[in-house]
């Protein structure tokens, strides 16, 4: 396995965060790193995406920075480019993660099918991103597609819909190599600098994997 992936394992859990504005980059990876969560997706879904990528990864070497929805070629050279460690996408396409395999980018495809996991097999992935996760069946679906793949050794990262009632189960799989969500710090928190209410959430995923 990946030295980064080894390392995420470690780690359990992935914030994906959405940040919509600039200022509350430091507040949040300050309040993420102090409540234990060093594990973020930095989702390209806003414009100042790739800025707030650009600074975590210049200020905040502590963290592990993994960029997520990552839809086209501009972006997975951004993704190269910027140092992130891993990026991942919520779907399957096999321009990109070919793309990301030429250039040595650690990337995680979006699978929530059998013909997802064969297409990422074929470019080498076995480290998938599970997603749709609550709504494609949870963990009983993802173990039911993933049986007849047992022998070859692959772990997901679950994310969509995992919340603090429902991650346990998931964490508790050995297929599992992190949690993943935005729960721990949605953008309506990061808007309104609910720093407090990050933190609270980022303790009660620490107590559940002690
Ligand atoms: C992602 O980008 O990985 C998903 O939006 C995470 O899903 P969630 O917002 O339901 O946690």
């Amino acid at each position: 396995m990946h030295e980064v992936f080894k390392k995420i394992k470690k780690h359990r859990v992935i914030a994906v965060l959405e940040i919509d504005s600039l200022e509350n980059v430091t507040p949040v990876c300050e309040t993420l790193l102090s409540s234990g969560i060093s594990v973020i997706e930095l989702a390209l879904r806003t414009e100042v995406a790739q800025k707030a990528t650009e600074q975590i990864i210049k200020n905040f070497p502590q963290i592990i920075v993994g960029l997520g929805t990552v839809l086209n070629e501009d972006q997975v050279k951004f993704a190269i480019d910027s140092g992130v460690s891993f990026a991942v996408a919520p779907g399957c396409n096999p321009k990109i993660i070919d793309l990301a395999k030429k250039n040595n980018l650690l990337f995680s495809p979006g699978i929530c099918s059998p013909t997802d996991i064969e297409i990422s097999l074929d470019y080498g992935c076995n480290v998938l991103k599970f997603f749709p996760a609550e709504n494609s069946g949870g963990i009983k679906y993802l173990n039911s597609i993933n049986n007849p793949y047992k022998h070859l050794n692959l772990n997901y990262i679950p994310l969509g819909g995992i919340n603090i009632s429902n991650v346990k189960k998931y964490l508790d799989s050995n297929l599992i190599l992190a949690v993943g969500g935005s729960w721990l710090a949605p953008k309506h928190l990061i808007n309104s600098k609910k720093w407090k209410l990050i933190s609270s959430n980022c303790e009660e995923i620490n107590n559940l994997i002690l």
